[in-house]
């Protein structure tokens, strides 16, 4: 009996916790009522009466030398695990700000012309960058000999036939008219080439949002009360709208969208160039020819269009004075749109 108490007060001083498990084990073995020590309580009646007291104390040692081993175990192992959580971090350093990004000012803007025209009944559709030469320009009447179709103004994949990067977003009214029935109320955001020097005020790819709105009875009146709720709605209440006679080979009667300089409020500035006015888009009612190139019957449906660059709505909306910076990739440009949307 007393080699045993012996041996267990051995194994307890060289017992040792690695983890949480072994702790466990450590006091089911030596601590709980099934342990070794509580059998030996257990074996107490055994003991002959003259050795009783003696073996009693022994016991009482083993089992305070078992609870105080299992707590300086434990206390160990709490320590230990609080070095590795912190193991090469220091604590007292302040944390670290969390990097938001944001959402780039054409995006912005083109999510903003969308949710506007949407509330006005309009749908998004999207057509391809790569275009053949009938839609971006045959479809839409260009003149075969057209100078928009000209190598200084056109990107060209291939000749004979011609694919081409598409120069506007009029195609994607041709690929819509041709492939469903009216009524369509759709606007068509996306990106468009040109083969232009790239400056503060040009470059080789831009954006633009077209507007298509066919059937029966679509009138130019329909065409003006679209474009006046969408100024509004963008540039504020008071901003006013001016149609000036314009020509596109696809819309007929054709004008330019100028709305007054929100930025200096008719005073004349930089950015309105002192003429109290800026231009946004080109519009006009589809040309009866465009309608028949889709199989549509001009005699029964009339439609207007639109198509304005996001580019430049950004650059009035922002005061932006470079289209550079747009695609440019510079933070110190992009991070002052953070928290916008
Ligand atoms: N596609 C024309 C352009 O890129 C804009 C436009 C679209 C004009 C629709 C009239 C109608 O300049």
């Amino acid at each position: 009996m007393f080699d045993k108490v012996e041996e267990y007060k051995a194994m307890i001083k060289a017992a040792e916790v690695k983890a949480a498990d072994d702790l466990e084990q450590f006091r089911m073995k030596f601590i709980s009522k099934k342990s070794v020590v509580t059998e030996l309580f257990n074996d107490f009646k055994n003991v002959p009466n003259d050795q009783k007291k003696a073996f009693g104390q022994a016991l009482n040692e083993l089992k305070t030398f078992a609870q105080e081993k299992f707590k300086t175990l434990a206390d160990s192992l709490d320590n230990s695990s609080n070095e590795s959580a912190s193991q090469g971090m220091d604590l007292t350093l302040p944390d670290v700000p969390n990097e938001n990004g944001s959402v780039h000012p054409l995006t912005i803007t083109r999510n903003k012309i969308i949710e506007i025209f949407e509330r006005m009944g309009f749908n998004v559709a999207s057509g391809p960058e790569i275009e053949e030469d009938f839609y971006n320009f045959t479809a839409l009447n260009f003149p075969e000999n057209h100078p928009a179709r000209e190598m200084q103004d056109t990107f060209f994949i291939e000749k004979n036939p011609d694919k081409v990067l598409r120069t506007h977003t009029s195609n994607v009214q041709i690929r819509m008219m041709e492939g469903g029935k009216p009524p369509f109320r759709s606007i068509m955001p996306g990106r468009v080439y040109r083969n232009e020097a790239i400056s503060a005020r040009a470059h080789c790819f831009f954006h633009q949002v077209e507007g298509l709105y066919v059937d029966k009875n679509v009138g130019f009146k329909d065409l003006k009360q679209t474009v006046y709720h969408f100024v509004k709605e963008m540039f504020g209440e008071n901003t006013k709208v001016r149609f000036r006679p314009s020509y596109f080979p696809f819309t007929e009667p054709s004008a330019e969208i100028d709305i007054s300089c929100f930025i200096c409020q008719g005073k004349g500035c930089n950015v309105c160039k002192y003429t109290k006015w800026v231009e946004i888009a080109g519009s006009g009612m589809v040309d009866p020819n465009v309608l028949a190139n889709c199989g549509i019957d001009p005699e029964e449906y009339t439609g207007f269009a639109f198509g304005m660059g996001i580019e430049r709505i950004a650059m009035l909306k922002y005061q932006i004075n470079d289209l550079r910076l747009f695609s440019e990739n510079d933070v110190r440009f992009l991070r002052q749109f953070q928290g916008t949307f």
